[in-house]
């Protein structure tokens, strides 16, 4: 398939994490056992390695497209969703890539939140503007604060007491529990996560248990050889996902329909799911949009970089979709942002709060 901006494309979303537990007691937050730590420490490690890149070893990147696929997708839900003043919340925030959307958005606090040490230093020193590839930038115009920990495990509701409730919370993993506790009613929870449908889909089809094409790869277990999945046992579902320079980790099945109403026992309640294909169909009609993706690249400019997203890209595009849900109930705008006050403009190493043993 050719694609531009004479036709209207489909795309994706970059790579987020999903880790469901379901606890005895049939919610699923802040349950920790042993593979769950060496799990989470596994994935700290994963992002914290992954070292900032260059500009030319970001574009040599054999998925350079679906990033800047991903980044457009993102940036069309802050510009959607988030409103000038608002207080924002980035649960794996992971280097802060998503800070200078947060800037044209206008908002008026920011706090990000990534298990991966090494990730949240990053975010620190571009949020201040002294990483080397980001000099050219001028300050942001929000105050920050940055916390290093788990985003499951940890009560989050207690640690930013102070700073909830949020107006808007972006998430690429699904810490319902926290979320919910520190939007505010009528507050926005904007994210992307794989598409269990797709995943199926293509499992079914598959001859064996593993496909993929040359930047992904999705391998199921043994146990999973009838490719029968009980709607009635729904978590569980594991499988190994590897996405050329991005993500080489487990993830498990989330079914909308399960994550849809856990969400909803957590005061969630869905605006939109989408496919990233449906996604760009539907945003790349609007003019706005059509030049934000210009901007970012992910079809080439529209004039000498004619460059694309492989068809191998735009596959991988399909494994996610982009989702917004609000908080019920009615907003309280007398909620000042006297919290402001707990972010700096300019944040130190001192002032990264670990979170981990709260
Ligand atoms: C694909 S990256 C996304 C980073 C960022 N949101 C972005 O879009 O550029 C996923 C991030 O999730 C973080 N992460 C994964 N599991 C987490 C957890 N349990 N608690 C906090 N962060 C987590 C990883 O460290 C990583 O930085």
């Amino acid at each position: 398939m050719k694609r531009g901006y004479t036709e209207s494309p489909s795309a994706s979303v970059g790579p987020p994490q999903s880790r469901f537990k379901q606890n005895p007691e049939g919610d699923a937050h802040f349950l920790e056992d042993e593979s769950t730590k060496i799990f989470t420490r596994k994935v700290a490690d994963h992002y914290s390695a992954r070292t900032n890149q260059t500009l030319e070893e970001r574009e040599a990147s054999p998925i350079i497209h679906l990033k800047k696929l991903n980044n457009w997708i993102k940036s069309v839900l802050i510009q959607l969703h988030a409103r000038r003043g608002d207080a924002a919340l980035d649960l794996a925030c992971g280097k802060g890539g998503d800070l200078i959307k947060w800037d044209k958005a206008k908002i008026g606090y920011y706090v990000g939140v990534d298990i991966a040490e090494g990730s949240i230093e990053d975010c620190r020193t571009r949020y201040n503007g002294d990483a080397d590839h980001h000099q050219r930038r001028k300050k942001f115009t929000f105050p920050a604060r940055l916390l290093c920990g788990d985003c499951y495990e940890t009560r989050l509701d207690k640690v930013l007491a102070t700073d909830a409730p949020f107006d808007i919370c972006s998430c690429q993993v699904s810490a319902l529990a926290n979320i919910s506790a520190l939007l505010r009613p009528g507050g926005t929870l904007v994210g992307t996560m794989p598409d269990a449908n797709v995943i199926i889909k293509k499992l079914r089809k598959a001859e064996g248990l593993v496909f993929g094409n040359s930047v992904y790869w999705i391998r199921f277990d043994e146990e999973f050889s009838e490719k029968k999945f009980k709607s009635s046992s729904p978590f569980g579902i594991k499988y190994k996902f590897h996405l050329e320079d991005a993500v080489d980790c487990p993830e498990w099945i989330v079914p909308f329909h399960v994550f849809k109403s856990l969400a909803e026992e957590y005061d969630l309640e869905l605006v939109f799911a989408k496919n990233s294909h449906e996604f760009v169909h539907e945003y790349l009609k609007k003019p706005e949009y059509i030049e934000l993706m210009r901007r970012l690249g992910a079809l080439g400019d529209g004039n000498q970089d004619q460059s694309t997203l492989s068809e191998d890209e735009w596959e991988a595009a399909h494994l996610y979709l982009a989702f917004v849900l609000r908080k019920r109930g009615q907003p309280d705008r007398t909620q000042a942002n006297s919290r402001r006050d707990r972010g700096q403009m300019h944040i130190s190493k001192e002032d990264i709060m670990s979170i981990n043993s709260i």
